[in-house]
C-alpha cells in the first residue's frame, strides 16, 4: 500500500493507534476521523433542524449506489440490514425450501450463519456440515461435492473465517454452484473492504456483511446483497417498504401484497439512517485507499508476521500460503499464559478458539508488526528463562 497511498495520512485517521497497538480489527475496527465527522453532522442537521428526512433518504440511494460498486452489484441488488445474522436469515427464509431439501455448511463457522439454517428444520430441511480437515484447509467446490445431492437447495459459507483467518475459494465454490443450480449464500462479514469481492465473477446468489469491521462502521448496520433476478426469493417479513405498491394514503391494502422487485423488498420500515450517512464517509475513504491495496497491504503485514512467529517458534493455526490468506493470524498459544504481558503492552487482540487473533486494517503498519514481535520476543525469552530456572531446580 505504501507505494499508492500515504499510510501515514491514513493512520491519522485512527487516533487509537498513538494509544495502543490495535491488532483487532476482525472484532471491531476503531472509528476514524472522517467518519466520527459523518455521524456528528448527522446528530448535528437533527439537532438543528430537526431532521431533513428528504436530504437523508437521498443520501440513502447514494450510499446504496457505492455498496454495489464495492460489490460489483447494481444498486437494485443493495438492501440495508442490520448485521450478518439478519442477512443470513433473510437468505434462509427466501429460499423457497420443500421438505426434505438440504442446505451444506461448514461445520464450525460462524454460528450466527449456521442458526439461520438449522432454524429452517422445522420446515423439514435438512443441514448438512462438511468438515475441514485443519484450520488451515480452505474450502472449495471439492469440499462440498460428496455432501451436494438434487435436493440440495444452498451452500452458505464465510468468505474469511473469523477464527483461523482461512480465504475460501468462493469463485471455485460459486461456478459448482451455477453448473447445479444451488444458491451460494456468503457471509462477508470478515472479508468485506478487505479483499475485493466481485458478486457477478464469484457466481454470489446472497451476500450478508455487518459494516463494523472492513466497512469501518459502528454497529448496527449490514449490507445484503440479492442478485437481480432471483425473484422466486420472497422475504419473510413484510412492511410498507418491501411493497413494488404501497399505498399513497397510508391504508393497507389486503390485495396487494405484491412486492418490489429489487432487493429492497428485504427491507422492513426505517433504516438506520445515521449509521448509512457514516457508511458514506467510510466508503470515501476505502475508495480513496482501495480495497486491492489494503488486501496487499494486510497480507504483507501477514507475511512479515510469519516470519516472526518462525523465528520465535510460535505456531501460526491458519494457512501460511499468501492466496489462502487474508488479514486474520492466529497463534496457536494459551491465552491465559499471555493475556496478561499483552495487556501490559498496550496490544489489543482477541481470544480465538486454538489462540490468540492478530487481525490487521489499512492503518496498521510494518512497524507494529516489528512491536508485536519485540513484544512477543520478550514474553518467550522469558517463559525461556522461567523453564530454565524451572529444570536447575
Ligand atoms: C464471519 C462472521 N460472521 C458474522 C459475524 C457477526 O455477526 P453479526 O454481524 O450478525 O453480529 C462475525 C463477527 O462479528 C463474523 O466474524
Amino acid at each position: 500500500m505504501s507505494h499508492t497511498i500515504d499510510l501515514a495520512s491514513v493512520r491519522s485517521e485512527f487516533p487509537v493507534t498513538k494509544r495502543m497497538l490495535y491488532l483487532d480489527s476482525a472484532h471491531q475496527t476503531p472509528l476514524a476521523t472522517s467518519i466520527r465527522d459523518a455521524l456528528a453532522d448527522f446528530l448535528a442537521e437533527g439537532h438543528e433542524t430537526a431532521g431533513p428526512k428528504p436530504v437523508w433518504l437521498r443520501r440513502v440511494e447514494e450510499t446504496r449506489a457505492r455498496v454495489a460498486a464495492l460489490f460489483n452489484a447494481a444498486p437494485s441488488e443493495i438492501a440495508f440490514t442490520k448485521n450478518t445474522s439478519e442477512g443470513i436469515n433473510i437468505a434462509a427464509n427466501a429460499v423457497p425450501f420443500k421438505a426434505g431439501d438440504n442446505v451444506v455448511l461448514i461445520e464450525g463457522d460462524h454460528p450466527n450463519a449456521a442458526y439461520a439454517w438449522l432454524n429452517q428444520r422445522r420446515k423439514g430441511v435438512e443441514v448438512r456440515f462438511v468438515k475441514l480437515h485443519a484450520e488451515s484447509d480452505v474450502a472449495n467446490a471439492e469440499t462440498f461435492r460428496a455432501a451436494v445431492d438434487a435436493r440440495t437447495k444452498a451452500i452458505c459459507l464465510s468468505h474469511v473465517s473469523f477464527h483461523a483467518g482461512q480465504r475460501h475459494d468462493i469463485a471455485d465454490i460459486g461456478r459448482f454452484c451455477k453448473e447445479r443450480g444451488i444458491y451460494l449464500v456468503v457471509d462477508a462479514m470478515q472479508s468485506v473492504g478487505v479483499l475485493p469481492i466481485d458478486v457477478q465473477a464469484m457466481n454470489i446468489s446472497v451476500l450478508a456483511a455487518g459494516t463494523h469491521k472492513g466497512l469501518l462502521v459502528p454497529q448496527g448496520l449490514g449490507v445484503l446483497v440479492v442478485r437481480d433476478g432471483l425473484d422466486e426469493l420472497q422475504p419473510a417479513y413484510l412492511a410498507m417498504s418491501s411493497l413494488a405498491n404501497p399505498p399513497a394514503d397510508y391504508i393497507a391494502r389486503p390485495d396487494d401484497l405484491k412486492t418490489r422487485s429489487d432487493a429492497a423488498r428485504f427491507e422492513t420500515g426505517n433504516l438506520n439512517l445515521p449509521d448509512i450517512q457514516a457508511l458514506n464517509a467510510a466508503i470515501d475513504l476505502i475508495t480513496k485507499v482501495g480495497v486491492e491495496n489494503v488486501e496487499r497491504h494486510t497480507l504483507s503485514l501477514g507475511d512479515r508476521l510469519i516470519e516472526l512467529l518462525d523465528e520465535l517458534r510460535i505456531p501460526l493455526v491458519g494457512p501460511r500460503k499468501r492466496e489462502h490468506r487474508a488479514h486474520i493470524y492466529v497463534l496457536g498459544v494459551r491465552l491465559a499464559d499471555w493475556a496478561q504481558h499483552l495487556a501490559d503492552n498496550q496490544v489489543r487482540v482477541s481470544p480465538e478458539r486454538d489462540g490468540i487473533r492478530i487481525s490487521f486494517a489499512m492503518f496498521n503498519t510494518l512497524d507494529d508488526v516489528e512491536r508485536l514481535g519485540d513484544v512477543l520476543r520478550r514474553h518467550s525469552d522469558a517463559a525461556c528463562a522461567s523453564r530454565a530456572v524451572e529444570k536447575m531446580d
